[in-house]
């Protein structure tokens, strides 16, 4: 017998059988409470809350390997306190999430979606010089909202395009300046200066609802949003309103603050392209994804370090 593990049941065909070896694995559907039990680790995905209460239903857990890079959705403070490590899944996302980044930015620049509708429905009536017409992005200011992995990937696929970019770090990242020519700023400068505001921050206390009615009233007049990072950054209903006001130009979303559910405002504001949580949806790297998180078990089963910790 191996050792009991759960893991999430959408992850089995993205293993191979020899990643599972020596493990006693339990699949774990979505929609299936966490079960109590002397399972030694815990695979979730990040729509499953794991907090104090589960914790304390898997008395021999030594391991959460969240399957994202994400970890909002594990009580790492409870963990910690119980001596759970917590593990998440870095870099073999970054590049799958930026360009979904870019498909949101260009996306929203040039009607992309409303373009397309207009011609599966049939309603096209022919080539005018004002249709739907976009902005440019050569010479425009990306702001970059947090500058880690992904928001550095984000503004190193914007140099081609002629971006100026600024963005927000606790530190600055003079690697990121010196190949890109980024400056780092204030929030309230790059609030006023970004065309384009990407989020690429976690949500922690600090950055939850940092894009509200007064962040909002800050941007750029006819400024785009983009937000593949967590729903709870934005707090949806003034976004709602500053797109039916037409004070911002686009948003593309990604992530919502209770998934699967979207603000009805949101759904039916103006200029918005909308994504059911896909940033690092391709095969390769939701198969890296599941990898790292089962190395990580495996390493700490073998009384390794794991691979990627989120603390300690
Ligand atoms: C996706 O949102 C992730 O955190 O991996």
């Amino acid at each position: 017998m191996g050792h009991p593990v759960l893991i999430a049941a959408e992850l089995q065909r993205l293993l191979e059988p020899a990643q599972l070896v020596g493990l006693d694995v339990t699949w774990l559907p979505t929609d299936q409470p966490t079960p109590a039990g002397d399972f030694v680790a815990l695979v979730p995905l990040l729509s499953r809350w794991v907090g104090g209460t589960e914790l304390k239903r898997l008395p021999s857990l030594k391991i959460v390997a969240n399957c994202a890079v994400g970890h909002d959705n594990v009580d790492v403070v409870a963990a910690e306190m119980r001596r759970v490590m917590v593990t998440n899944t870095p870099d073999v996302l970054t590049d799958a999430t930026a360009d979904l980044a870019w498909a949101l930015i260009l996306a929203c620049a040039r009607h992309v979606v409303p373009g397309a509708a207009l011609v599966t429905s049939g309603s096209w009536t022919g080539w005018h010089p004002e249709l739907l017409l976009g902005i440019e992005l050569r010479g425009r200011t990306l702001g970059l909202f947090g500058a880690g992995r992904i928001g550095q990937a984000v503004g190193r696929r914007a140099v081609p395009f002629g971006m100026r970019i600024r963005y927000t770090a606790r530190n600055a990242r003079p690697d990121f300046e010196r190949e890109c020519g980024a400056a780092r700023v204030e929030l309230s400068r790059l609030l006023r200066e970004s065309d384009v505001l990407s989020l690429h921050v976690p949500s922690v206390p600090e950055t939850k609802g940092i894009i509200n009615a007064d962040t909002l009233r800050q941007m750029k007049p006819g400024a785009i949003l983009i937000n593949t990072a967590r729903g709870d950054l934005v707090r949806e209903a003034a976004l709602a309103q500053a797109l039916e006001e037409g004070r911002l130009g686009g948003a593309g979303l990604d992530v919502y603050l209770e998934e699967p559910a979207v603000h009805a405002r949101l759904r039916a504001a103006p200029r918005t392209v909308l994504l059911p949580h896909i940033g690092s949806a391709t095969l390769e790297t939701r198969r890296q994804m599941a990898t790292v998180a089962v190395a990580n078990v495996q390493a700490v089963l073998r009384g390794d370090p794991p691979l990627t910790p989120v603390f300690g």
